[in-house]
């Protein structure tokens, strides 16, 4: 399962700077941008069925840390879909991109320290 995760994270990513980078506001945007999109937005719920079936498994331990890593999670996601979605309407996703940075950073991190995963074991 955290394969899974990993797999749709890395994907969502790479999807979110395409279909972002695919919207030029305000001369319009490619053909494909709403399509990818969609794919990532099906990515983005690989991802949560994902973590919450990875934290069923594994959140008894440290409830705390667990609890957090799924709320930065969310808020990530969120931050992703608005950020599309301000661009395509105002062309200020950038504002968000900031935000959503420092939340990717932060979650990956708390990823890499909970005790899980082949980046984990990287690092032990
Ligand atoms: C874009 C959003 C997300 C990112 C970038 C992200 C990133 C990561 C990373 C890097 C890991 C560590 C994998 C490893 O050590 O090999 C991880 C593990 C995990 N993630 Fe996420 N995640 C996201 C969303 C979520 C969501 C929404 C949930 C909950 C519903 C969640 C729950 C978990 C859990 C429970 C683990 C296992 C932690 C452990 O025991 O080591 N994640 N995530």
């Amino acid at each position: 399962m955290i394969h899974l995760h990993l797999t749709a994270l890395v994907l969502a990513i790479i999807l979110f700077f395409i279909t972002y980078n695919s919207i030029d506001y305000p001369d319009g945007e490619s053909k494909y941008s709403k399509p990818l999109h969609m794919v990532l937005r099906l990515v983005y719920l690989i991802i949560l069925f994902s973590g919450l079936m990875l934290f069923l498994d594994f959140g008894s331990g440290n409830q705390m840390l667990y609890g957090i890593k799924f709320l930065l999670g969310l808020v990530t996601i969120g931050l992703m879909e608005m950020a599309i979605i301000k661009q395509r309407k105002k062309g200020t996703g950038r504002n968000l991109m900031i935000g959503l940075i420092v939340f990717l950073i932060i979650t990956i991190a708390l990823g890499i320290y909970l005790p899980m995963g082949p980046l984990s074991a990287m690092f032990q």
